[in-house]
C-alpha cells in the first residue's frame, strides 16, 4: 500500500448531476482511512490560484441528492498552456499533496494528463459528465439523470404535440456524441433520432429526415410526430432544421431546446451509486498505487482504464439500438 496523507479533488467541465454523491463518497472513504481531503474551487482554476478548502465529513452532509457540485465547475482556458499546467502542478507540491482526483469529462483528463508532466504524485480522473462520451466506462455520473431530464420533457412535449398533431424537433445535450440523444429518443418513443453518429445534415439534403416523415402521415394519418435530435448535427441547430423542414413539406415544424435543463436536478439512484462506488474505489486505487488512470465501471465492476485512452478513443453509442431505430424509423 502507498502511504498517502492528503489528496485533492476538483470538478471541472460541465457540471453533472452526481458530482456531489462522488465528492461525498471520496471524503468518507479517504476519511475512513485517515487521509486528509481538499477540495479545490472552479475546476483547475482553483489549482492554479490556489482557492481551496478542507472538507471534513461533516462538509459532505446531506449532499448525495443534490445538484451542480459543492466545488463549483468551470472550463479552464489556461489549462491548454505549459504555464497553466505548471502552475497547477506548482500548487499541489507547495500543499504536499500526494495525489489529486478530476472529476470531469475527457477534456479535464487531458488537464489531468499535463499536470501529470510537472507533478510526482498520484493523479486520477472519475468521469463525471452528461454527456456519457468517456471511453473505458459503461456510464458516466450524470448520465443516467440526463436521460430522465430529457425523458421527461418529451412526454410533455408529446401531449401538446399529439393535441395540435404537430411535428417537433427536441434538440438535446451531447456535445459530440448521440448517447442522450439515442437514450431519450428510444425511451420517450420518438419517431425519428437525428445523432452525430448518423452523419452531419446539411442544409438542402434532407430526404432521410423528410422521407420518414412523409410514409409516417401516409401509413398512419395526421398525428404527432417527434424527432429528437443530439447537437450540433444540423447548422443553425434545432431551429434552422425545423425551419427548414417546414418549407420542405409544407407542415409547421416547431422546434425545442432543452439545454442546461439536463445538467441540472436531483441525480437519479443510478448516478448516486455509480458516484458513491467510483469515488469510494478512487481512494481505495490510489492507496494501491494507481496513476493516471480513471475509475470506471463495465458490466458492474469498478476497474480501471488509462487516463490517456479514455479520452484517444470514440466510445460507441449501442449499434443495436441505432439500427432498430433507423428500421422503425423508416417503415
Ligand atoms: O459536456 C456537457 C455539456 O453540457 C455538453 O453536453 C454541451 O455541449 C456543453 O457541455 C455545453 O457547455 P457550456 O455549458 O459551457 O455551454
Amino acid at each position: 500500500m502507498t502511504s498517502i496523507r492528503r489528496i485533492g479533488v476538483l470538478t471541472s467541465g460541465g457540471d453533472a448531476p452526481g458530482m456531489n454523491a462522488c465528492i461525498r463518497s471520496i471524503v468518507l472513504t479517504a476519511a475512513a482511512h485517515q487521509i486528509e481531503v481538499v477540495g479545490f474551487s472552479h475546476g483547475f482554476n482553483g489549482l492554479i490560484e490556489g482557492d481551496y478548502k478542507k472538507l471534513l465529513p461533516y462538509h459532505v452532509q446531506h449532499i448525495i441528492h443534490l445538484g451542480g457540485t459543492l466545488l463549483k465547475s468551470a472550463r479552464c482556458p489556461a489549462m491548454h498552456t505549459e504555464e497553466g499546467a505548471k502552475a497547477a502542478a506548482n500548487t499541489l507540491r507547495q500543499m504536499q499533496l500526494d495525489a489529486l482526483l478530476v472529476i470531469g469529462g475527457d477534456g479535464s483528463f487531458k488537464g489531468a494528463l499535463a499536470i501529470a508532466q510537472h507533478y510526482k504524485g498520484q493523479i486520477l480522473g472519475l468521469p463525471g459528465t452528461i454527456d456519457n462520451d468517456v471511453d473505458g466506462t459503461d456510464a458516466t455520473i450524470g448520465y443516467a439523470t440526463a436521460i430522465d431530464t430529457a425523458l421527461d420533457a418529451i412526454d410533455k412535449i408529446r401531449d401538446t404535440a399529439d393535441a395540435f398533431e404537430r411535428i417537433f424537433l427536441v434538440e438535446l445535450m451531447g456535445r459530440h456524441s448521440g448517447f442522450i440523444a439515442l437514450s431519450a429518443g428510444i425511451a420517450s418513443g420518438a419517431e425519428q433520432i437525428i445523432c452525430p453518429e448518423l452523419g452531419v445534415l446539411k442544409p438542402g439534403e434532407l430526404d432521410a429526415v423528410i422521407r420518414p416523415i412523409q410514409n409516417a402521415q401516409v401509413v398512419k394519418g395526421k398525428s404527432s410526430y417527434i424527432i429528437v435530435m443530439a447537437e450540433h448535427c444540423y447548422p443553425g441547430g434545432s431551429t434552422a432544421l425545423a425551419a427548414d423542414i417546414t418549407k420542405a413539406i409544407g407542415i409547421e415544424c416547431r422546434a425545442c431546446v432543452l439545454g442546461h435543463i439536463q445538467r441540472g436536478g436531483s441525480p437519479v439512484g443510478a448516478d448516486r451509486i455509480l458516484a458513491t462506488k467510483l469515488g469510494a474505489y478512487a481512494v481505495e486505487q490510489l492507496l494501491g498505487g494507481a496513476h493516471l488512470m480513471m475509475a470506471g465501471e463495465v458490466n458492474h465492476q469498478a476497474c480501471l482504464y488509462p487516463l490517456q485512452a479514455s479520452g484517444e478513443h470514440k466510445k460507441r453509442i449501442d449499434p443495436y439500438l441505432l439500427r432498430w431505430q433507423q428500421q422503425v424509423a423508416n417503415d
